[in-house]
């Protein structure tokens, strides 16, 4: 981080979160999986690594949220590493939907029934029947550790509580997985394929943990602390070219306009993203817009995109 970048955002990001905690107000918390009902309206924090080991936060960085979605891009990330790009795009496509995430209306109208990309639900939940494994715990247990090592954080585990929530409430799921199956895209048992898609999701992290990851990724895979390859080149170039047309659901157009930056976000409330080649960013605010994704903190990163000319484009 430039020496001058690093002094306007430590000074100005205290204020911008604030006014973009205003917005919380206008948005709704998850509600679907009853635990997500839990978290709190008005909470909004930020988290920003660069490559040099200098950080900035503001806000609630500090809150324990769920990855839900955030989790498909590293899902996919460790099934490509597993299985390689054919066997993996044998079974999921490459395109967005322009429908719900949750959606299965695609699956039955466009050939080959395979789910439109990695994710959405059918995607990822194809995806998770694709990590290696001899049963769901030893799958569950590399996913988990894949994560770990991503965050430089052996803490990181599941929330027990959400993901008990999800199996008891995930009837759509269930459904589109049932779907799949029938159609012989999903080999493995209905519920043991969603054990490890509702444990991957789960997986409880904070901002600075998000913002981690994500620097792997700015970094196309190498961790910039220790230059050690965790991901290989080409797969992190697949998951951000999904995160800029997927990562943000049907409002992935809007927020390429924007904020221009491969983004993935979770009905928690969380939004991983990041800068390529600087930072690594992690942010939470569980009130959601219309499109499920953090009304503040779409508002926040807006301001930050255009304030340091962040876009890609
Ligand atoms: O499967 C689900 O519905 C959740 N575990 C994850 C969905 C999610 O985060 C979509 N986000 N906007």
């Amino acid at each position: 981080m430039s020496q001058e970048q690093m002094e306007r955002l430590t000074t100005l990001l205290p204020d911008w979160l604030e006014t973009s905690r205003l917005h919380t107000s206008q948005g709704k918390v998850a509600s679907y999986i009853p635990e997500l009902a839990k978290s709190s309206q008005d909470a909004l924090g930020i988290f920003i690594a660069d490559s040099q080991g200098k950080v900035i936060s503001a806000g609630d960085c500090g809150i324990p949220f769920t990855m839900q979605s955030i989790s498909k891009v590293f899902t996919l990330i460790l099934a490509l590493m597993d299985h390689g790009e054919e066997a993996v795009f044998f079974n999921v496509g490459k395109e967005p939907t322009g429908d719900d995430f949750d959606s299965m209306i695609k699956l039955e109208l466009v050939e080959p029934g395979i789910p439109f990309n990695p994710l959405i639900n059918a995607g990822a939940i194809t995806v998770s029947s694709l990590i290696s494994g001899e049963n769901p715990q030893e799958k569950s247990e590399r996913v988990l550790q894949f994560f770990r090592k991503l965050a430089a954080n052996d803490k990181i585990d599941y929330n027990l509580a959400v993901y008990e929530s999800e199996t008891e409430s995930g009837h759509l799921n269930r459904s589109l997985a049932y779907f799949l199956k029938q159609n012989g895209i999903i080999k493995d048992p209905v519920d043991d394929v969603l054990e490890v898609y509702f444990r991957h999701c789960s997986i409880e992290v904070n901002c600075a943990d998000l913002a981690r990851m994500a620097l792997v990724l700015a970094f196309d895979g190498v961790d910039p602390c220790s230059g050690e390859e965790l991901i290989p080149r080409r797969y992190v170039q697949i998951a951000k070219t999904f995160m800029i047309t997927c990562g943000m659901y049907n409002a992935s157009g809007e927020f390429a306009i924007d904020v221009g930056l491969p983004a993935k976000s979770g009905v928690s409330g969380g939004i991983l993203t990041m800068v390529p080649g600087q930072y690594g960013i992690g942010l939470v605010g569980p009130s959601l817009n219309k499109r499920g994704n953090s009304i503040a903190g779409v508002h926040l990163l807006e301001r930050l995109s255009k304030e340091f000319d962040w876009s890609l484009f």
